[in-house]
């Protein structure tokens, strides 16, 4: 942006109450500058922090909605939407923007749902993770000039993974990769979604494998996949179009407008799994258009395409069951394993340093085991109703009683060798090896020529 510019910004983006964000495609400095404001505007629902810089320097900045911005709240859950990954896909940073407007002019409309989804959930959307590739992309549909970071690096094939034999990059993580990855350390995030463009369809996890027992057909399933396929149908078909499951450039259609990952095409090192698997935020991939870029004539009929759907999977945050587990002297214990009968997890779920856990679950009945040191493990069955419609999850805490075993004796439930939920040993490239080595060169070619979609 040319310096004269840079210096109207600000009369453009003078705040009003009754102002409305344009349907354009707004400049780095723009969405700055527009968060700063609303941030300004709507200090008691709003908080705007950076999880990091860009390669070049540039703030990826988060802007958290709901009643208690700033911090956590024990029993809310933490959701979140990340657009822009890629930079040349720019329609999710336009919808998250519109969805910002859309959220505080229904809270202060004191419109039901807007005041119920803020009063119950801590939403964070971050409009941009990769502003230098958006920088340097150009509007072409389907070419992939600016999908990159600055160094040239794909981020969605960039993060630690679960499958793969060799990590991509040696282990080296780009600065909009570590960025995320720490920022997931600050909060346990229960559910999200990263917004692509390039196709229209809902991928959910797996995207990788090993050949292991998740190879079912030609899909890589998780122990969670009712629950995926849930999200992603929800996504699709609240979206006007995307559940008749046409494809764009793809010779293939989606049924339901849905996918599994790795059935589309296997990746490595992709966000969606290093989400689910590590940090036990359930995360789906969202492909929104078929041009990367659209003309920005079409963005308002876009965003009504796609505003019902980016509201109900937010509220999809409150299915299953959530609460605390508590040791035998009544404290929060954080990192307790809450484990659900049926569902190996490759990282088991734990509590969170609240001494929390949320845990997506389909309206049923479930049996709970959960562990910790020195205490007697405890299950219980729990009748799961569906919460999104209440705003809320099944509430249920844990009460552990000590175990009358000498401490050494009290040891995890089912120890699970593989993969190793230790994100430093991937980082090294020391992590376990997992088999299927020939199968892996053959996905090669797959991914290769796949790779530029979306
Ligand atoms: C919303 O409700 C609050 C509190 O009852 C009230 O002060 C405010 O004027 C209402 N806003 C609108 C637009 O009705
Ligand atoms: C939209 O999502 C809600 C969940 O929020 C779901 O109950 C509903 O069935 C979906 N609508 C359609 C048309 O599928
Ligand atoms: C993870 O593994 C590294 C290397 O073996 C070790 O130094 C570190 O303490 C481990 N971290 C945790 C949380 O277990
Ligand atoms: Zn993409």
């Amino acid at each position: 942006m040319s310096p004269p510019l840079r210096l109207i910004l600000p009369l453009l983006l003078l705040p009003s109450p009754a102002s409305t964000l344009e349907f354009r495609y707004h400049s780095n400095q723009e969405v700055a500058l527009y968060l700063q404001q609303v941030n300004a505007a709507n200090p008691d629902v709003t908080h705007l922090y950076s999880i990091g810089r860009s390669v070049l320097g540039q703030q990826l900045w988060v802007l958290a909605l709901g009643r208690h911005p700033r911090s956590h709240a024990t029993g809310i859950p933490e959701f979140k939407y990340v657009a822009n990954m890629h930079g040349n896909e720019v329609l999710g940073r336009v919808l998250l923007l519109q969805l910002i407007e859309e959220l505080l002019r229904g809270y202060r409309d004191n419109q039901t749902w807007a005041l119920r989804l803020m009063d119950s959930t801590r939403i964070h959307i971050l409009p941009s993770m990769n502003p230098d590739g958006f920088d340097a992309a150009d509007t072409d549909c389907q070419y992939s000039q600016g999908r990159y970071n600055h160094n040239g690096v794909d981020l969605n094939r960039n993060f630690p993974d679960a499958f793969a034999k060799q990590q991509g990059g040696e282990g080296r993580r780009e600065a909009e990769v570590q960025a995320v990855m720490d920022w997931l350390q600050t909060e346990s995030f229960v559910l999200s979604a990263n917004l692509h463009g390039g196709a229209l369809v809902a991928s959910y996890p797996y995207d990788n494998g090993n050949g292991g027992s998740e190879q079912v057909g030609g899909a890589s399933l998780s122990p969670d996949h009712d629950v995926f396929v849930h999200l992603a149908k929800v996504y699709s078909y609240n979206h006007s179009s995307m559940h008749h499951g046409h494809s764009c450039y793809d010779t293939r259609p989606f049924p339901d407008g849905i996918t599994n990952g790795y059935q589309w095409y296997p990746l490595a090192g992709g966000m969606q799994d290093y989400n689910y698997v590590w940090s036990q935020c359930l995360e789906v991939t969202l492909e929104l258009s078929c041009c990367k870029f659209p003309p920005a004539d079409q963005l308002p009929a876009l965003w009504e395409e796609n505003r019902k759907s980016l509201l109900a999977f937010i509220q999809q945050v409150h299915l299953g069951v959530k609460g605390r587990v508590l040791d035998s002297s009544g404290v929060p214990a954080a990192n307790a394993l809450v484990e659900v009968r049926g569902r190996s997890n490759l990282c088991p779920f734990r509590t969170d340093r609240h001494g929390e856990y949320y845990r997506l679950l389909l309206p049923g009945r479930y049996s709970l085991t959960v562990s910790l040191a020195n205490h007697q493990p405890l299950t219980e069955t729990l009748d799961v109703p569906y919460g999104p419609d209440s705003y809320t999850a099944l509430r249920h805490d844990f009460l552990l009683r000590r175990a009358a075993a000498p401490p050494t004796l009290a040891k995890p439930l089912r120890p699970r060798p593989s993969p190793s939920c230790n994100h430093t040993l991937f980082l090294g490239g020391s992590g376990v090896q997992p088999e299927g080595a020939g199968l892996c060169v053959a996905l090669g070619l797959v991914v290769a020529l796949r790779s530029l979609i979306d």
